[in-house]
């Protein structure tokens, strides 16, 4: 039906167009004709952005991996589902086939069920990129246990802070995680976490590096042996619509992580059918997304986009480095990619060593390039295009976040003409705007404002995890009946979206997200500081990266500042993870503030970025004269 696949422009405007104004009877046509139901919605959708309350599909009973999983054995049973390339190249590459899959998941929703889970209890993975990962979050899904996953580079400090905020019961990890040349000691991590975390009662750990782990007694417990012993059929749990299916943590600009919190049924038709547009899927394609399964864009579109339409979807365990930086397109050229979606960061990592390692490879097999994460500067989409898609391959720069569930601005590939650095479009059903300084809708083209989105889309977070005021003072009262994305946008003459970036304090480094206040946090735990602000400033490579500004306690002492930077980069390692280390430190003698004491990190953000023309009037600060000393001593 030619709503599910757009196969050019005049046809994207016309879905579109019908998407926007018959949005009840657009999504409901989508829903009904490619999904498999217990039991239909008596209501598409019911929306108010004040309260703010949504629902999609109201009614509807379903389990996810039904769709995902089970409605493909009658075709596609020994189609590879996953396709898992480990870390060493000299490992075999594991397929596991639609009818494999099914086992597995079954398997492991029965261990999770005799270890005490069911319906609603929350359940936290930490585990590295290896099938155990998706497999763990099917079962979840496949007996309606809420999944948590947490990245494999969080420290311990911040699983326990996630896991008690979910009030996870049970924790999937691994004895250790491979990644290049080195090994990661998870379980470890895991244990510490642990020790603050009284309501996890079992740990359920998978054997990947075979090391000599310790195994506290009543808690962990080896997974194979109990999956060896599982059934390999589950019946599936029947869900409501509305029922959560995930937690996902990401950074706000002040506090703790915010819990999104997704739901079944109208997560599942979004990246469903964003997946097959975005990706121009075909049947037989090898789809490869990059990223790690910790983020929203492994949950979206290497898990359940792809799943939902029987696709084969790469998991690659290793880092694009290892054995060198030709292993992206070896993995290319060995399993026939032909979608290959990645982030900016990592493509402006592989720019630097040149052409001549790409060049090695037949990277014949791609179609369709994808970036994700962050904005694309023009030079890294360039090298991407020529150099990766040898000038044939479209690339989407797909803009979107751990809050809005699937893509939301987009080219479609062989649909939309591309220009480089604008997100173009938005995807179907999706109504973007533009808001001015003052709050006002920005209606002409050639502006730029506040991007926010005006009607509710399928696959959007209802809530914040036991806080949904949050949700509704972050998302929903900037701007009356509008979602709020904190990012800034411009849109062109012809109705093109460029993303300029966040407008709030959430620094993108390397494409996560991170927020200041928890990082300002964990600075100012070092006993010799007195108060901190961090700041983002532009990288090469990583998009942006951190710049804090230190002030020291007065105590007397001499310090010796190199010791000093050392201690607080370990802090911020124990307290978040080694994504959030600071790239420079300044010590100064005072933070520039207003006359109420608030940090001016506007002039802070322009000093670190060695962009000192235009600062405003200073003259308004509580201590001015600290401006001018902090440019003198810029590191
Ligand atoms: O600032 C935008 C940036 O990443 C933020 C969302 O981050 P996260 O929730 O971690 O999700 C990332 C993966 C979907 C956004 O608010 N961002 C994401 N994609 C793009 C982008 N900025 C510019 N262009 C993009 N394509």
């Amino acid at each position: 039906m030619s709503n599910y696949h757009i196969k050019h422009l005049e046809e994207y405007y016309q879905v579109y167009r019908k998407s926007v104004q018959e949005p009840e009877k657009f999504w409901e046509e989508i829903a009904e004709e490619h999904f498999l139901w217990q039991k239909r919605w008596d209501e598409v959708l019911s929306w108010d952005f004040a309260k703010p309350e949504i629902k999609w599909f109201d009614g509807a009973e379903l389990n996810i991996t039904e769709n995902c999983i089970d409605r493909h054995l009658a075709t596609r049973s020994d189609k590879t589902a996953i396709l898992f390339e480990p870390n060493d190249p000299n490992d075999p590459t594991e397929h596991i086939t639609y009818k494999q899959l099914h086992e597995r998941v079954n398997k492991m929703a029965n261990v999770l069920k005799s270890q005490g889970i069911s319906k609603g209890d929350r359940v936290c993975i930490y585990l590295p990129m290896i099938p155990e990962l998706a497999i763990s979050i099917l079962a979840c899904a496949r007996i309606g246990a809420i999944h948590s996953v947490i990245f494999a580079g969080f420290s311990a400090t911040a699983i326990a802070s996630r896991v008690n905020d979910s009030d996870c019961k049970l924790v999937i990890t691994s004895d250790g995680s491979y990644r290049g040349a080195k090994t990661i000691d998870l379980k470890g991590i895991v244990d510490e976490a642990l020790e603050s975390c009284p309501g996890v009662h079992t740990s359920l750990v998978v054997k990947r590096i075979n090391s000599d782990v310790s195994m506290k007694a009543g808690r962990d417990k080896w997974l194979q042996p109990l999956l060896d012993e599982a059934s390999n059929t589950c019946e599936i749990e029947i869900m409501k619509a509305e029922d959560p299916l995930f937690i996902l943590y990401t950074s706000g600009s002040t506090g703790q992580p915010k819990g999104m919190v997704h739901t079944t049924a109208g997560y599942m038709v979004y990246t469903a059918y964003s997946f097959k547009n975005v990706f121009q899927y075909k049947e037989n394609d090898v789809y490869w997304c990059t990223a790690d399964i910790g983020w929203i864009t492994g949950h979206s579109y290497i898990v359940y986009g792809p799943l939902l339409n029987g696709a084969t979807t790469v998991m690659f365990e290793g880092v694009p480095s290892y054995p060198d930086f030709g292993r992206f397109w070896d993995i290319v050229q060995k399993h026939k990619v032909t979608q290959f979606y990645t982030a900016p960061t990592a493509i402006r990592a592989l720019a630097r060593q040149g052409t001549e390692l790409v060049n090695e490879y037949d990277l014949s097999s791609l179609k369709v390039l994808g970036s994700v994460g962050e904005p694309i500067n023009e030079e890294a989409w360039h090298w991407y295009n020529d150099n990766v898609g040898k000038n044939k391959s479209p690339i989407v720069d797909t803009w979107w976040q751990t809050e809005t569930g699937g893509i939301m601005i987009t080219p479609i590939p062989f649909v939309t003409p591309t220009k480089p650095t604008y997100a173009t479009l938005p995807f179907i059903g999706i109504q973007p705007t533009l808001m001015s300084e003052s709050g006002e809708e920005l209606m002409d083209n050639q502006v730029e404002g506040k991007l926010c989105i005006k009607f509710p889309w399928p696959s959007m977070a209802r809530t914040i995890w036991a806080n949904h005021k949050r949700y509704e003072e972050t998302y929903f009262s900037t701007y009356k009946n509008k979602y709020f994305t904190g990012d800034g946008a411009l849109r062109d003459e012809v109705g093109y979206y460029r993303i300029t970036g966040r407008v709030d304090d959430v620094i993108i480094v390397s494409g996560h997200n991170l927020g200041t206040a928890p990082i300002e946090d964990a600075i100012n735990e070092h006993p010799a500081v007195a108060e901190s602000a961090v700041v983002g400033f532009p990288h090469e490579v990583k998009g942006n990266a951190l710049y804090g500004y230190v002030t020291l306690k007065d105590t007397g002492e001499s310090r010796n500042q190199e010791n000093l930077q050392k201690e607080i980069n370990q802090i911020i390692t124990e307290h978040i993870g080694p994504i959030a280390k600071l790239d420079k430190i300044q010590f100064t003698d005072g933070l520039p503030k207003t006359r109420s004491g608030k940090i001016m990190r506007r002039i802070l953000r322009k000093i670190a970025s060695k962009d000192t023309g235009d600062l405003g009037d200073t003259s308004t600060l509580q201590n001015p004269e600290i401006v001018k000393d902090i440019m003198d001593n810029v590191v």
